[in-house]
C-alpha cells in the first residue's frame, strides 16, 4: 500500500520520526501493539519498522528510524532521501511481538528498542492495566520518547537509565526480575547484548520461558565461519538444490522455483521459519532462542547455512 509521509522530524541523536498517513486521509489498517509495516525507501530495499503510537490512533502509523554507521541502505535513506510530502511504499502492519494477558506486564528497552514498548505502554495504559517501562539508553540525548514519556499519563510506571549516569540509577536486573508472579510477562526490545543479559537473569530468577518475550531491533553480526557451499534438499519432492558461497537459502530455493515468504532477510524476524529434518543447521539469526537452535528442529534459512554438506528441510 502507498502512504504519505506526513511528518518527518529528529527526536533523538540519529533517531528519525515519521508520521505515515493514507493518501486519502481516510483510517489505516487497524495494528495491535507490537506490530511492525515492511517500509520500501528506495527501489530493492526493504525494512521493518515496529510501529510506536497507540493502536488506538487509527489515522497515522508512527515509525521511529535510527541511522546506523553500518546502515545497508535503509535507515540512510529513511533519513536523507524520504522528506515530507513524498509517498512511501508499505506493506503490513503484522505483529510478531503481540502482547498476551498478563496480570502485570514488564516492559525493557534499550536504545531504539523503545518503539514497539512505547506502542505497548500506550495500549496498556489505556487499556488500565498493570505494567511497568524500563528504559535503558547511552545517554539522554540518544533516547527517543523520553519527553513524551516524561508527559505521558503513565510517567510514574516509567524508570530511565542511561550509560553514562545521566538519570542517576542504575538498572539492577536481578532485583527488578525477582520480585514476579506466575502470570505475570516480561517483553523486551533492543541490542542483543540487554536482550541476552534480560533473558539470562529471567532464567536465573525463575521466570518461566513462555512469559518472556524478545524482538531484536537489529541483526547480530553473523559467524565468521567460511560460507562454504551445501545442497538443500526439499523433503516433499526429494529435490536437491545447491547453495553456493555467495547465496543464501532462500536466494537458491528462490533460483530454483521454490518459494519461501521472507521479511527482514536477517535473521530477526522469524518470517522464513522452516522445520529441518535432517542435517546441521548453522544458525546465524538473532531470533531462535539457544534452547530452538540446540534442538536444530528450527532454522531461518535468510540468513543460517548448514554445517552438514545436505540439509534437508520440510518444505
Ligand atoms: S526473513 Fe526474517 S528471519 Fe528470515
Amino acid at each position: 500500500m502507498k502512504v504519505r509521509v506526513a511528518r518527518k522530524r529528529m527526536v533523538a541523536q540519529e533517531v528519525c520520526l515519521f508520521d505515515l498517513t493514507s493518501l486519502d486521509g481516510s483510517d489505516l489498517q487497524p495494528f495491535t501493539a507490537g506490530a511492525h509495516i515492511d517500509v520500501m525507501p528506495a527501489p530493492g530495499i526493504t525494512r521493518q519498522y515496529s510501529l510506536c503510537n497507540s493502536p488506538g490512533q487509527r489515522r497515522t502509523y508512527q515509525i521511529a528510524v535510527l541511522k546506523t554507521k553500518d546502515s545497508r541502505g535503509g535507515s540512510s535513506a529513511m533519513h536523507l532521501q524520504v522528506q515530507e510530502g513524498d509517498t512511501l511504499e508499505i506493506a503490513g502492519p503484522r505483529n510478531l511481538f503481540e502482547l498476551r494477558p498478563a496480570k502485570k506486564t514488564l516492559l525493557i528497552a534499550g536504545g531504539i528498542g523503545i518503539t514497539p514498548i512505547m506502542s505497548m505502554a500506550e495500549h496498556l495504559s489505556a487499556a488500565g492495566c498493570d505494567f511497568e517501562l524500563h528504559y535503558c539508553g547511552r545517554s539522554k540525548e540518544s533516547m527517543a520518547f523520553r519527553d513524551r514519556l516524561a508527559l505521558a499519563p503513565y510517567d510514574h510506571r516509567v524508570h530511565f537509565y542511561t550509560d553514562d549516569g545521566g538519570d542517576g540509577a542504575t538498572l539492577d536486573l536481578l532485583r527488578l526480575l525477582s520480585a514476579h508472579e506466575a502470570e505475570d510477562r516480561l517483553y523486551v526490545c533492543g541490542p542483543s547484548g540487554l536482550i541476552g543479559w534480560v533473558m539470562d537473569t529471567a532464567h536465573q530468577a525463575g521466570w518461566h520461558k513462555d512469559n518472556v518475550h524478545r524482538e531484536f531491533f537489529g541483526a547480530t553480526p553473523a559467524l565468521k565461519n567460511a560460507n562454504a557451499a551445501f545442497v538443500v534438499r526439499i523433503r516433499s519432492t526429494g529435490q536437491d538444490i545447491p547453495v553456493v558461497a555467495h547465496q543464501t537459502i532462500t536466494q537458491a530455493l528462490a533460483a530454483a522455483g521454490v518459494a519461501v515468504e521472507t521479511s527482514c532477510e536477517q535473521g530477526v524476524c522469524g518470517t522464513c521459519l522452516t522445520r529441518v529434518e535432517a542435517g546441521l543447521p548453522d544458525h546465524r539469526d538473532s531470533y531462535l532462542t539457544t534452547e530452538e537452535k540446540q534442538s536444530n528442529r528450527v532454522m531461518t534459512p535468510c540468513c543460517s547455512r548448514s554445517f552438514s554438506p545436505l540439509l534437508v528441510l520440510e518444505l
